[in-house]
């Protein structure tokens, strides 16, 4: 099988997408042409919004911060390894935050590579603008009703609002 090696996914679950996110593709983009955001269906972790909500979002977001197209969003179920063989992509990018994410996401890589020995993880430390960003935190501020203009771009803060504005916690 040919892969483009100027192409790499970066997966994850962006529930939602914050700047820790963004920072990582940002990034990406300086060593890859082409960047795919695979969005995950299928994670063990509980999930707030849909996959089209997800998918969605991010790309109003990207077609803002990323006008020349290099970098989309694109939902996917099943495994990671298979959405990558269907993209024609063997470079998976991970963003690391700190020593707590390692063996986490070391399990995954390896897993990964034992399923699809031909893709690589490539991992990208977070800045230190970032590092303290997760989804988690952000969804309980805004349940909170807490200021996130730090935190995410302001498309994905509007559908927080929507969403902790319909359904308050
Ligand atoms: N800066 C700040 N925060 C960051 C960050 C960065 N650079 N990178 C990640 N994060 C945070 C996220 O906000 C998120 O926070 P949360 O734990 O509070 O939700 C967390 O780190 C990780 O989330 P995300 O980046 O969205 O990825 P994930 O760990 O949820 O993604 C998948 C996991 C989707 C890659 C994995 O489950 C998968 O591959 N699923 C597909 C099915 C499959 O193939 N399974 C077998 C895998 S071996």
């Amino acid at each position: 099988m040919s892969y483009s090696n100027k192409v790499a996914i970066y997966p994850g679950t962006f529930d939602p997408l914050t700047f820790g996110h963004l920072d990582i593709i940002e990034r990406s983009l300086k060593i890859i042409d082409k960047l795919i955001i695979g969005v995950a269906a299928e994670t063990p972790k509980q999930i707030q919004f849909s996959l089209k909500d997800r998918v969605d979002t991010i790309n109003l977001v990207l077609e803002k911060y990323f006008p020349q197209e290099n970098a989309r969003a694109v939902g996917f179920e099943g495994l990671l390894v298979d959405f990558a063989r269907n993209e024609r992509v063997n470079l998976i990018i991970r963003g690391l935050r700190a020593a707590s994410d390692f063996e986490y996401e070391f399990q995954l890589a390896w897993m990964n590579t034992k399923l699809a020995s031909e893709i690589e993880t490539l991992f990208l430390p977070a800045s230190e603008k970032t590092h303290f960003v997760s989804s988690s935190i952000v969804k309980q501020i805004a349940r909170l009703g807490g200021d996130l203009k730090e935190f995410v771009p302001k498309e994905v803060s509007q559908q927080l609002k929507d969403y902790y504005g319909q359904y308050p916690k």
